[in-house]
């Protein structure tokens, strides 16, 4: 069955509202709710006090409606009382300053204590819901990724440097402490990187930013650990945060999850946007689904406008219905709506759901309905499509931190340039999977490392050899500049690259803001693209010369080289640039390595594929407001619209199509 779902808190409203509720949703074909999550006061409301009766009463409201529901360990936000144990418990900031009660998230997770509350709540949890027929699954904590600088944090992090490198004198050369007198003599000097203690060592701060990570992963499997045990009927997911989020590894959080489900709000919040990029979603879903190399959920998909003390643009008609198919398309085997009802209360008041405060139904629950009608008849030819990319784009987590610790140049932001390599490709309808640095690439014919800045000598192997074996592999500026301690190599860059780049920097600019130098491209067709932020001075030695700076002191000197290595090319794009200079590559790129796209379209139409053995499901997206034609490239079945379609076929704005070949 496609899981078809809303988050849903019922604690927030009157509990005779409860069967109206169940009723809409089930008219609108929900059958999961994740629920509790945010529960904790009311599951235990007092130490050792658990109250399961009203949770069990909302399950039996919704069972007879036919909704189960996937339950949430509810350590994401902590009663007073609970706090009120462990005044230590709260976090410390980057600043130094002690949370105080009145967010969420306001602990540490190393905290015994608190950590201690968390598996009691969970196990009761765990044992009071492990048969009952209402649950499916579990959802960890909600959106890890907490980071705290408390004295506890501290130690712990000491300890994990004392496990990761054995010796103060290991640890002394690794971050080369002698710079600035910093070497440590006993592991009880080592300070976590405060603001109020400047900038930081590079290799200290990257082993904070991975001792992190660990905690939260650790933290999580606490929780898994007693849901395995006690509930081996029972799925367990967490929801991540796509491809922004960087204070965890996920490829680390996601290991011992069955699935893994994320948050997609395209109309933003934090940073409104008046329009979507469908390529910034894209990009998320293509990030979860590379994290576990497998299909995954969306946990929290928006169906109202986002706000806590500003507010964001509400979704568009037909937005909703176009972002469900988007995330289908892109490997989404379930998909629950954030959320229900909007709450009356708390700093979430303005993040609008399905329903408005009201909670009569409008135009949100119309497209709802029409969604879930959609999925009841076509959702089980859906489930578990392959995504089968013929590239991929390398994601590391080392390098993201790194990048983080030193961007360089105010303007510059790795994360946007990241997401215009996959805007690249993704305007051309190539899709693309997002691999870990020890993906197995040998599936791919072209892969894209962007500016991987922190290369281990297994991560500089991997991608060595799927070139000498036949792979196209686009390489950039800063790239295997540093070791895995933060450390510049003592080689001449792109350091353990360099031999199959076949081209050296010689040195290397920045460009201040508003700075540009253009470059020459030697292809046929006339192309132009400019360098922004950086410009590497290449030096090439068995490459050819794809383009020369047009400006400074390096005119004529090549900034893009291809080199042939082994059975494949390797191109060293040496300058930073904006969306013209990355489409330029990859399309010459894609091109050279063979690797087509899911269907010739129209700009802003997205074409994505899937697949079921040998039978290929087209997704048809139209993300503008004016009517668009594709041509089809076969006959297919149209499993919204029935009927076998071939040809010219018209999408209707933010229209969506979605074909079964044959
Ligand atoms: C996140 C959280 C939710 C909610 C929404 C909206 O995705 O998981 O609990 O806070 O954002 O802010
Ligand atoms: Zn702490």
């Amino acid at each position: 069955m496609y899981r078809f779902g809303v988050d849903y808190y019922p604690e927030h409203w009157p509990e005779e509202r409860w069967p109206t509720d169940a009723r809409l949703m089930q008219e609108a074909g929900i059958n999961v709710v994740r629920l509790a999550e945010f529960a904790w006061a009311r599951l235990e409301p007092r130490q050792g006090c658990f109250d399961f009766a009203w949770l069990d009463r909302a399950l039996d409201v919704l069972g007879a409606h036919g909704i189960q529901a996937i339950l949430g360990t509810p350590t994401a936000s902590a009663p007073p009382w609970v706090m009120e144990l462990f005044p230590d418990a709260f976090k410390v900031l980057p600043s130094g300053h002690r949370q105080t009660y009145g967010n969420r998230v306001n602990h540490c997770q190393t905290h015994l204590g608190f950590r201690e509350r968390g598996k009691i709540i969970t196990q009761a949890m765990a044992d009071h819901y492990r048969d009952h027929p209402g649950v499916i699954g579990w959802q960890t904590d909600n959106e890890f990724g907490s980071t705290c600088y408390c004295p506890a944090c501290q130690a712990s992090f000491q300890d994990w440097l004392r496990r990761r490198y054995g010796s103060l004198d290991a640890l002394n050369a690794a971050w080369g402490t002698v710079f600035w007198s910093h070497i440590y003599t006993a592991w009880e000097q080592i300070p976590v990187p405060l603001e109020t203690g400047g900038v930081p060592n590079p290799g200290l701060a990257l082993d904070f930013a991975r001792f992190t990570s660990d905690v939260n992963v650790a933290f999580q499997q606490e929780h898994i650990d007693i849901l395995r045990q006690t509930c081996p009927g029972h799925f367990i997911t967490h929801n991540l945060m796509g491809f922004n989020a960087e204070t965890v590894n996920y490829f680390d959080l996601a290991r011992p999850l069955d699935f893994v489900a994320w948050d997609n709000y395209p109309r933003g919040f934090w940073n409104p946007r008046p329009e979507v990029d469908p390529a910034a979603a894209a990009l998320g879903h293509a990030t979860m689904r590379g994290v576990k190399n497998q299909p995954f959920w969306l946990m929290e998909e928006q169906s109202g406008a986002g706000g806590w003390h500003y507010q964001a643009v509400t979704p568009r008609p037909g937005e909703m219905r176009l972002w469900t198919y988007q995330a289908i398309a892109h490997g989404a085997d379930g998909m629950v709506y954030f959320r229900w009802r909007t709450a009356r209360h708390g700093t979430e008041q303005y993040w609008h759901g399905v329903l408005d405060h009201h909670g009569q139904p409008r135009r949100r629950y119309a497209e709802l309905k029409r969604i879930g009608g959609e999925l009841k008849r076509i959702g089980d030819r859906l489930l578990g499509a392959e995504s089968r990319p013929e590239a991929a784009m390398l994601l590391d987590y080392d390098t993201r931190w790194a990048w983080r610790i030193q961007p360089h140049h105010e303007g510059f932001k790795y994360t946007q340039y990241y997401l215009s390599w996959f805007k690249a490709f993704h305007a051309r309808n190539i899709g693309l999977d997002i691999a870990a640095p020890e993906a197995d690439l040998s599936r791919y014919k072209l892969v894209v490392a962007p500016a991987v800045y922190v290369l281990s000598e297994a991560e500089a192997a991997n991608l060595v050899s799927f070139a000498e074996n036949g792979g196209t592999l686009i390489l950039t500026a800063r790239s295997g500049v540093k070791d895995e301690a933060n450390a510049v190599v003592d080689l001449p860059l792109p350091g353990l690259l360099g031999r199959a780049a076949g081209a050296e920097v010689e040195e290397y600019d920045l460009l201040p803001g508003g700075v540009s130098v253009p470059l020459e491209f030697k292809l046929p067709e006339a192309r132009t693209a400019e360098a922004e932020w950086w410009a590497d001075v290449l030096a090439p030695g068995s490459a050819e010369v794809l383009a020369t700076y047009a400006g400074q002191y390096y005119a004529g000197r090549a900034a893009v080289t291809v080199n042939r290595y082994g059975k494949g090319r390797v191109i060293y794009v040496g300058a930073f640039g904006g969306q013209p200079l990355q489409d330029v590559v990859a399309q010459w790129t894609a091109e050279q390595a063979g690797v087509k796209p899911a269907l010739a379209a129209p700009a802003g139409v997205e074409a994505v594929t899937r697949w079921h053995g040998e039978r290929k499901l087209l997704f048809l997206l139209n993300h503008g407001d004016a009517e668009q034609f594709v041509t089809l490239d076969g006959v297919y079945e149209d499993l919204l619209a029935g009927g076998r379609v071939e040809g010219a076929l018209r999408l209707e704005p933010k229209g969506v199509r979605v074909l079964s070949e044959g």
